[in-house]
């Protein structure tokens, strides 16, 4: 399609909360090891925010950086989409809790669920609306307290997630910004990673809490496949729609899952390690979170320099994919 305008990152914020816990506190909690969860999965600790924390706080704080990084006002932004799989509550949508937060009154909010997809999602319907008109600017925002929804009794899955956010402000540019983009998803395979309890499924009772059903549940390994294949899939694809080849990719940040899941999906795309930004040691996987925490990390820590193509990449539950090809 012809694009009206070039739409852009003008500013990055993230915030993780300061609370650390490290494998060797999960070994005091379920049957597990340092070693077992370092060589399996590359996480060493995840961040957890103090009980009763919503997601909403995160996602303020993450905001109110990036609206300083991009000189703006929150009365200036015009739109909120808030990526989330823990919500402050079913309704109304954690962008509006975001906003009385932050004091954006001028903004249009909804929330966006496509999981750990969620950023990349919520930057693509941004796009969207800069491009064709509608907004100047929108605040785009990761967040998770996935500690809400993890069963610390089950080794399968508490060892894998943590708490976070990251939020980037989106608007027109003169020269690079989003290049392409790639979206997926096949609901068939729902059952493979999901969270059954408390929607209109299966409304919360007595039995959803005995049988635990308000937590992540998860088939590891079939996730596991089915992330590499299809997050090499979305890459290769967007950079291909950019008019670019794999070997142009400066800096690959994937969804931060699992090291052997990045390090499979970097192979197939033919990348050096060098070009691949890691940071799922320090955070676990923090779902709609991760690819946003990254590409902060990696713009701090300069990896990141102007002309760089940057590709986002991340799969999540449903399951949804995608990728965003940046020039920066
Ligand atoms: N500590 C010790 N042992 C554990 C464990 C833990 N925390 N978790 C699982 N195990 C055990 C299993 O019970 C199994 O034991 P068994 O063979 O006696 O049944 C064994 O380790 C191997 O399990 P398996 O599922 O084959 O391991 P794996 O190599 O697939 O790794 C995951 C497990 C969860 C780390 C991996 O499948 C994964 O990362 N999947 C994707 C997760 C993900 O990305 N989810 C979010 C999607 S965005």
């Amino acid at each position: 399609m012809t694009r009206k305008k070039l739409v852009g990152i003008a500013g990055l914020g993230m915030y993780v909360p300061k609370k650390v816990l490290t494998n060797r506190d999960l070994e005091k909690m379920v049957d597990t090891s340092d070693e077992w969860i370092t060589t399996r999965t590359g996480i060493k600790e995840r961040r957890l925010v103090q009980p009763g924390t919503p997601s909403s706080t995160l996602a303020a704080k993450a905001a109110n950086k990036a609206l300083e990084s991009a000189n703006l006002k929150p009365e200036e932004i015009e739109l909120i989409i808030v990526a989330t799989i823990t919500p402050d509550m079913p309704f109304p949508s954690t962008s509006c809790f975001v906003q009385s937060k932050i004091g954006a009154k001028n903004a249009a909010c909804f929330d966006i669920g496509a999981a750990c997809s969620g950023f990349i999602y919520g930057l693509v319907t941004a796009r969207h609306f800069i491009d064709s008109g509608m907004y100047k600017n929108a605040l785009v925002i990761g967040v998770e307290v996935l500690t809400s929804v993890t069963d610390y009794t089950d080794r399968n899955t508490c060892v894998l997630f943590g708490d976070g956010a990251g939020a980037a402000v989106l608007g027109p540019v003169t020269s690079g910004g989003i290049l392409s983009h790639y979206l997926g998803a096949d609901g068939d395979l729902a059952n493979l990673l999901y969270l059954p309890g408390g929607g209109s499924c299966n409304p919360a009772s007595k039995d959803t809490l005995k049988n635990r059903l308000h937590y992540i549940k998860m088939s590891g390994s079939e996730v596991f496949k089915s992330a590499v294949r299809l997050m090499t899939d979305a890459a290769t694809r967007a950079v291909c729609d950019a008019n670019l080849g794999c070997k142009d990719i400066s800096l690959l940040i994937p969804h931060q899952a699992n090291i052997r899941i990045i390090n499979s999906v970097r192979q197939r795309i033919g990348l050096p390690e060098d070009k691949v930004y890691l940071n799922v040691a320090k955070y676990g996987n923090v779902s709609a979170a991760s690819t946003i925490i990254a590409l902060c990390e990696a713009v701090k820590e300069k990896r990141i320099k102007k002309g760089d193509i940057v590709v986002l990449v991340a799969f999540g539950a449903g399951f949804t994919w995608g990728s965003i090809v940046l020039k920066w």
